[in-house]
């Protein structure tokens, strides 16, 4: 990536949320079994945004549901990290506001650079000695529900995180549009069906309920790669 825009506050990361979506507007089918279905280049891509970024966040269900690390991937891309000025390993930043994370997830078996955890007053004493047992960091970040405004401000702050890719799922996307804190979204469109009312969207959870409520983007650029389309939506 040439350029690398701001974010609309200096005291918050540049939130960028990127996701790969079916051609009927899922990301991942309604089992949850499959949630991994671009193509190698998709791989590449996602790999390359996250030589862009600080830190990389997930929610606590696409953490425990895919055998995933968060992490920079391989040497090549940890050298294109230092060259755009960033530590050669990122920062990883799970959410679960009711500590519900599966400590044996695969996240946790790699210790290449530090885990944080946003939480909340939900998460009982026994869940937070375990969370902070397989972290670095545990915030509470809110009674019931994380303030991500507060919680992005103090990334920020202590960890110094000024891009932050936000790498699903639907839930916690959600948290963060209606929190209008996205500030660019790139989707990959793949060209297959998934189907199924329950299966998961690139913004479940709440959403909102009224047209002048809603987010709302405007398109950058979108380039077909074969079967494929990169799209950057901006916040407009
Ligand atoms: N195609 C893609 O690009 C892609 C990318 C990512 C994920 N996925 C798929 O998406 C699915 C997971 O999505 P999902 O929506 O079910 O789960 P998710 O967003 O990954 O995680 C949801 C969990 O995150 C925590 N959370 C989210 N927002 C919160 C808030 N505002 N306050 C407190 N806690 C919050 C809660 O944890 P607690 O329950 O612990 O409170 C919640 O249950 C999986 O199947 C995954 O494989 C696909």
């Amino acid at each position: 990536m040439s350029s690398k825009p701001k974010a609309r506050s200096p005291k918050l990361p540049f939130v960028f949320v990127n996701m790969a979506m079916t051609a009927d507007g899922k990301i991942a089918t309604a089992n949850r079994a499959v949630s991994s279905f671009g193509s190698a280049r998709d791989h590449e891509h996602l790999l390359k945004l996250r030589a862009t970024a600080d830190a990389v966040m997930a929610g606590a269900r696409t953490v425990d549901s895919a055998a995933i690390n968060l992490g920079p991937g391989p040497a090549r891309f940890r050298r294109l990290r230092l060259k755009n000025g960033l530590a050669a390993y990122n920062l990883r930043v799970i959410v679960s506001g009711s500590g519900s994370l599966n400590p044996n997830a695969e996240v946790f078996k790699h210790r290449f650079s530090p885990i944080i955890i946003l939480t909340t007053g939900r998460a009982s004493k026994a869940k937070l000695l375990q969370l902070q047992a397989i972290a670095d960091e545990v915030k509470i970040c809110g009674r019931r529900e994380i303030n991500f405004r507060a919680a992005l401000g103090w990334l920020r702050r202590k960890w110094g995180v000024q891009r932050l890719l936000c790498e699903g799922g639907g839930e916690l996307n959600d948290s963060l549009f209606r929190a209008g804190l996205v500030d660019e979204l790139h989707v990959t469109f793949c060209p297959i069906i998934f189907g199924g009312r329950r299966a998961p969207t690139i913004a479940d959870g709440r959403g909102f309920g009224r047209l002048a409520g809603a987010a709302r983007f405007r398109l950058k650029t979108i380039r077909r790669v074969k079967d494929e389309q990169f799209a950057i939506f901006a916040r407009s």
